[in-house]
C-alpha cells in the first residue's frame, strides 16, 4: 500500500465544538466516567474516602469526552477532561494518573475553564503546573501525569497526545501514589505535601 492510499483510510477531516465551561464535546467519538466508586486507592485518607464513599458511592469526580479515528502512529487524540470540585479530606479531587505507555509519547493540556494543577513526575522529580485559562500546559515523554482541581467550579481542559501512546496506570498504583499530594492550604489555597504512602519512584 503506498503513503497515499494509506492516509486515504484514514478518512474525511472533521470538526467538533466544545463548551469551555460545560465541557462537553460536541462531534465526539467517546466519553467515559469515573465516579468516587472507581477512585478506589486513588486518595490518601482513606477514612475520609470510606466516609464519602458511604455516603454517595456513583458522585462523578470526572468525565472525559475525546475524539479518536485511529489509534496509530501520526495520528492524534484530543478531547476535553471535566473534574468536578471537591476534596476528600485534605485531598483536592484528581484523576488517577498515568504515563505514556510509549515512553517518548508527549501531551499538552489546555485549560479552557476553572483553576487546576498539572501535576507530574518522573524518577521523584516533581512538576507542578498551576492551569488557569488560556494556560496550555506540556507534558514531556516518560513523566507521569495527573489533573487536580483546587478551585471551586470545574476544571475544564482541552488535551491532545499521538494516538498510539497508550496508558499506563499501574506504575502510580505500584508506588503508593505520586510523591506528592495537593492538599488545601492553611489559607484556603493550595500546597503540595509529602505522601505519606509513597514508596519511591515508579517512573
Ligand atoms: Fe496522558
Amino acid at each position: 500500500m503506498s503513503a497515499s492510499e494509506r492516509i486515504a483510510t484514514w478518512g474525511a477531516p472533521a470538526a467538533t465544538v466544545v463548551d469551555p465551561v460545560g465541557g462537553t464535546l460536541a462531534g465526539a467519538t467517546g466519553r467515559y466516567e469515573k465516579r468516587l466508586a472507581d477512585l478506589q486507592g486513588v486518595f490518601a485518607d482513606a477514612d475520609a474516602y470510606a466516609r464519602l464513599l458511604a455516603e454517595d458511592p456513583d458522585r462523578l469526580h470526572y468525565f472525559v469526552e475525546d475524539f479518536r479515528r485511529e489509534e496509530r502512529a501520526g495520528d492524534l487524540i484530543f478531547g476535553t477532561s471535566v473534574l468536578l470540585p471537591g476534596k476528600v479530606g485534605r485531598e483536592f479531587h484528581m484523576t488517577r494518573g498515568h504515563v505514556h505507555q510509549l515512553e517518548d509519547r508527549t501531551e499538552i493540556y489546555h485549560c479552557l475553564s476553572g483553576h487546576g494543577i498539572l501535576l507530574m513526575e518522573r524518577g521523584g522529580e516533581v512538576e507542578a503546573i498551576e492551569l488557569t485559562p488560556g494556560t496550555i500546559a506540556y507534558v514531556a515523554g516518560g513523566w507521569l501525569h495527573r489533573s487536580v482541581n483546587v478551585g471551586a467550579d470545574q476544571l475544564v481542559t482541552l488535551f491532545c497526545y499521538p494516538a498510539d501512546s497508550g496508558q499506563d496506570y499501574s506504575p502510580i498504583e505500584r508506588a503508593g501514589g505520586m510523591a506528592r499530594l495537593v492538599v488545601e492550604s492553611a489559607d484556603g489555597g493550595w500546597e503540595l505535601v509529602e505522601n505519606p504512602r509513597y514508596t519511591g519512584p515508579a517512573a
